[in-house]
């Protein structure tokens, strides 16, 4: 039979998911898989936090709680919350009623439809981001008709911030350019601007007229605190200006699944916010209609809640202080077997991942000798690691860094 799809083209080789299946394939028993975002508790297992469990109990026991259909822009509630998590309590710009938040599916859903919008309604077509930078952000802004450039951000010789190149790259940007922010615990390399230099930033985006957005996918994550976070974005909010952020509770809420984000557009008058949120439903509604109701529900219910809350930022510094206790472990364990070179970057980076600066031979030699999985950019993922398997991963370093340049 004649065939209409024959001439599809495979789709090119996806370096994230070749890892994933390369460690999938290894038959040894005490493989690594480092390669993925997803907190790990330290038996190596997924975490279901106990105040989602409650929440989901709570939900089952309501009679009244139904599957029927969202709005296009989600659960109110769900909306005003998670504006209240990112902006705080008093933000003037909520008060002011120039705040549109709509509920989308996680992070990417969020970015994909804050993308979508600025692709209809803004002159500007081209959008900064950091160099490196998550691996889906281009493809995002790509697909949504966006020209997509780099700013530069990491500086492989002090493993640390390239501050002075990336305000001389935000200071060439055209104005109005778009520019993608991490809010904190950037992915890949865990490094994140102090508040002196995010002020600084602060200035030349809003000097040079820039519209920032920011990727909020890990509040809660780099500092184990919900405000000391959200910082950044605040900072910008006060100034008055403008401003977008996509916002994920798949990492802080462990609801990786449920796909539950948000969008939040800060706008300059209520007037302007109106018509936004009027756009913005036209953008959702072809694409997916509505947004799903269980995550929303979800965490709806625990933000709330004042003691579902309390709970959950417990849960949620665990999981930080967690992490942050691997970071020194590990840096602890590199140091004791002598390996040469300075890895004070491991203790000094944020979140959950750490940008290890080795180099995609000794990545390769780490998979295939010690059975440890990481992206071919040397990113690990700090959750997947327990205190059981930081001496294999120490070890697979040193001998990494010891026997190829
Ligand atoms: C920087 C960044 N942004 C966004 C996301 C999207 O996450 P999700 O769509 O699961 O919320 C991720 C996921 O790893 C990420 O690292």
């Amino acid at each position: 039979m004649s065939s209409i799809l024959s001439n599809v083209l495979p789709a090119p080789e996806d370096p994230v998911l070749s890892v994933i299946f390369a460690c999938r394939d290894d038959p040894c028993p005490v493989k690594l898989n480092l390669s993925v975002g997803a907190y790990q508790t330290e038996e190596g297992k997924p975490l279901v936090l106990e105040v989602v469990r409650k929440a989901e109990q709570q939900l089952a026991n309501d009679l009244y709680c139904d599957k029927g259909y969202l709005p296009i822009d989600g659960l109110a509630d769900f909306n005003k919350f998670s504006a209240k998590l990112i902006l705080g309590d008093d933000s003037h710009a909520v008060k002011e009623n120039r705040v549109v938040t709509i509920q989308c599916l996680s992070g990417t859903g969020s970015l994909r439809v804050g993308a979508e919008f600025l692709a209809k309604h803004h002159q500007q077509r081209v959008v900064f981001v950091p160099n490196p930078t998550w691996g889906n952000h281009p493809f995002i802004f790509t697909l949504a008709g966006l020209s997509v450039e780099y700013f530069r951000y990491y500086d492989p010789h002090t493993r640390g911030l390239d501050f002075e190149g990336m305000l001389e790259d935000l200071g060439a940007a055209p104005s109005g350019a778009l520019v993608v922010l991490q809010a904190c615990a950037h992915n890949p390399t865990g490094i994140d601007p102090t508040l002196e230099q995010w002020e600084q930033i602060r200035q030349i985006v809003r000097s040079k007229g820039l519209l920032p957005f920011f990727d909020n996918a890990y509040q809660g994550f780099a500092s184990g605190n919900l405000d000391s976070d959200a910082q950044s974005v605040r900072m910008f909010v006060s100034d008055g200006g403008e401003c977008l952020i996509a916002q994920s509770f798949a990492k802080n809420m462990g609801l990786y699944g449920e796909r539950i984000g948000a969008l939040t557009i800060v706008c300059t008058s209520e007037d302007v916010a109106r018509k936004v949120k009027s756009q913005l439903l036209l953008v959702v509604r072809p694409m997916y209609l509505t947004p799903p109701i269980h995550g929303a529900s979800i965490v709806t219910t625990i933000l709330k809640n004042s003691d579902m809350y309390k709970d959950w930022t417990i849960e949620l510094k665990g999981m930080a202080d967690r992490i942050i206790s691997m970071r020194q472990q590990l840096h602890e364990a590199i140091q004791a077997r002598g390996t040469p070179g300075d890895w004070s970057h491991i203790i000094k980076q944020r979140g959950m991942f750490s940008f290890t600066g080795l180099n995609e031979k000794q990545v390769r030699m780490m998979a295939k000798e010690y059975h440890i999985y990481m992206t071919y950019d040397g990113r690990i993922s700090m959750a997947g690691v327990s205190s059981k398997t930081v001496p294999q991963l120490a070890d697979a370093i040193h001998a990494a860094v010891t026997r190829i340049p």
